[in-house]
């Protein structure tokens, strides 16, 4: 799908859809709306009189035009007040744009729903988040049917704006790229298990890095085995996947000094192991990799839009899986940090494989750390499917990243780590235990991550609410999200600009 500017009287404009805003405090339509009114000699107006348009935020009303004007069909889309306009408003619009247009099988939209210039949105900001919301909505998984469906594609979208500047320009470029490393997430989240393999997510990674010129690294088992990885190689015991330690180096800075960490679980299927998961909806557990997808979508962004910061990108990268060799609850572990661990139960691998990552991200000189894993099941109760959790050992650097977020457009929400949830893991005969009990699951399981952190500043991130999602939305499709991608492209920009101290 491509996006373009357009300058060109709204009534000529030959498309199949044309999409333009409508704000509820409106009687009567405005600007471009109004010019199309007056060709439709009073349509738009009367509806509008007769309550059909109301302008409430993304209501959306199909006008056919029957040759009145060059444009086949016009879209009106309610843009609720203007004065709560904003960002995330303008990305919700052109996503409804966009799944209205795959509808009516539209191939050229041309929309300029609330003109590019706003008072409450800087200009590029606009033709970013109206990028993102398209390109997000245009996404769907292509799946393994053999009676494939034509899927409708959206080929052109122009955005019609008088002037043209290299920042409106840049942030179709930023919005484009934003979106498109959140569908590379969204891929890999929905691929099944048998494909989306360790191996394969390396493959994986090492395009992206072919692509952008990264440096790459894949570590095997005997390397593992060197490092002392007891963490990752205990939980990759009982799989038939040899394992594998994902890096990335992205360098965006002369020296290789101050470096950002992305840590992702790269779980490919979690099964429990020998603690076996029950039978319902395990096959939902092939987003057990959704902490890795998120890291190699934000890669697949930095790559494109090269910041000014340094990055390495690590995923622990294995199976879950119960067999004659598989590790068994009772097992003392020894990690690649030093510490050991009591293996209480195996469905608690995803802390096992990230302690070594994160480990292993500071060997490589992070320091600054975020890990992103589907690590609890007790987030979902905390926070359901909407809001990712945030834990931290460090204020400042997760106020940037709240700040990031928001802009970004993603929901996440702090949940405190005291030092009294500490004693829920310690052991009796090592460093640690790998569950906490049934009280605050998901903050004892961030704190187990977060003892490997040591001093580094962290951010651990919870995303097992919401990596996955069974609705969707104008932005989203069932299945995987690709949560996160967008706050880390944000996190990295902004280190990119104002520098990591
Ligand atoms: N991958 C799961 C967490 C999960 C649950 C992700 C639901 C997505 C949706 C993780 O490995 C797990 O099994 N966690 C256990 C930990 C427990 C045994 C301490 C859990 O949350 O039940
Ligand atoms: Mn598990
Ligand atoms: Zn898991």
């Amino acid at each position: 799908m491509k996006i373009e500017f357009l300058n060109q009287p709204v009534t000529s404009i030959q498309t199949d859809l044309l999409v333009l805003g409508h704000y509820s405090e409106n009687t009567k339509p405005q600007g471009k709306l109004a010019d199309v009114d007056q060709a439709l000699d009073g349509a738009i107006s009367d509806l509008i009189q007769q309550g059909e348009i109301t302008g409430k935020a993304k209501e959306t009303t199909l006008i056919h035009t029957f040759g009145k004007i060059s444009a086949k069909r016009i879209l009106v889309i309610g843009l609720g007040e203007k004065d709560a306009f904003d960002q995330d408003m303008v990305r919700e619009i052109a996503a409804v744009a966009v799944k209205t247009a795959i509808k009516v099988k539209a191939k050229k939209v041309a929309s300029c729903p609330f003109g590019i210039k706003h008072p409450n949105i800087h200009e590029h900001h606009v033709t970013h988040s109206f990028a993102e919301g398209a390109h997000l909505a245009h996404y769907r998984f292509d799946g393994y049917s053999s009676k494939k469906e034509e899927q409708h594609q959206v080929e052109l979208i122009q955005l019609i704006a008088e002037e043209v500047s290299d920042e409106l320009k840049y942030g179709i470029e930023c919005g484009t790229a934003y979106a498109l490393g959140t569908n590379l997430a969204r891929d890999l989240v929905n691929t099944p298990g048998n494909k989306m393999t360790p191996t394969h997510m390396a493959e994986k990674a090492i395009e992206i890095a072919r692509r952008y010129g990264m440096e790459y690294e894949i570590l095997e088992r005997d390397e593992m085995e060197r490092l002392g990885m007891g963490g990752l190689l205990a939980v990759a015991q009982g799989s038939e996947q040899p394992p594998k330690m994902i890096v990335l180096k992205y360098r965006g800075r002369e020296q290789w000094d101050d470096v950002l960490g992305f840590v992702g679980k790269g779980l490919t299927f979690d099964t429990g192991g020998i603690s076996l998961k029950p039978g319902a909806n395990m096959d939902e557990m092939k987003m057990d990799m959704g902490g890795g997808a998120a890291v190699l979508g934000a890669m697949e962004a930095i790559g494109r839009l090269r910041p000014k910061v340094n990055v390495v990108a690590v995923i622990p990268s294995t199976e879950n899986m119960p067999s004659g060799k598989a590790y068994k609850p009772g097992d003392v572990i020894k990690t690649m940090s030093g510490k050991t661990i009591e293996v209480l139960n195996t469905d608690a691998e995803g802390r096992l494989i990230l302690s070594d990552g994160i480990t292993y991200a500071k060997h490589l000189g992070a320091s600054r750390i975020i890990d992103l894993a589907t690590l609890t099941g007790a987030v979902l109760i905390a926070l359901g499917d909407v809001t990712t959790a945030a834990m931290t050992n460090n204020e400042e650097f997760l106020a940037d990243f709240m700040k990031s977020a928001k802009k970004a457009g993603e929901k996440v929400w702090q949940l405190p780590t005291f030092d009294e949830y500490k004693e829920q893991i310690k052991s009796q005969i090592a460093d640690l235990k790998n569950t906490g009990g049934r009280l605050a699951g998901s903050i004892t399981a961030a704190l187990f991550v977060g003892a490997f952190a040591e001093e580094t500043p962290w951010i651990h991130l919870d995303i097992a609410g919401t990596a996955w999602s069974n609705k969707e939305t104008a932005t989203t499709q069932k299945g995987g999200t690709g949560v996160m991608v967008r706050s880390l492209v944000q996190i990295a920009k902004h280190y990119g600009k104002y520098g990591m101290r």
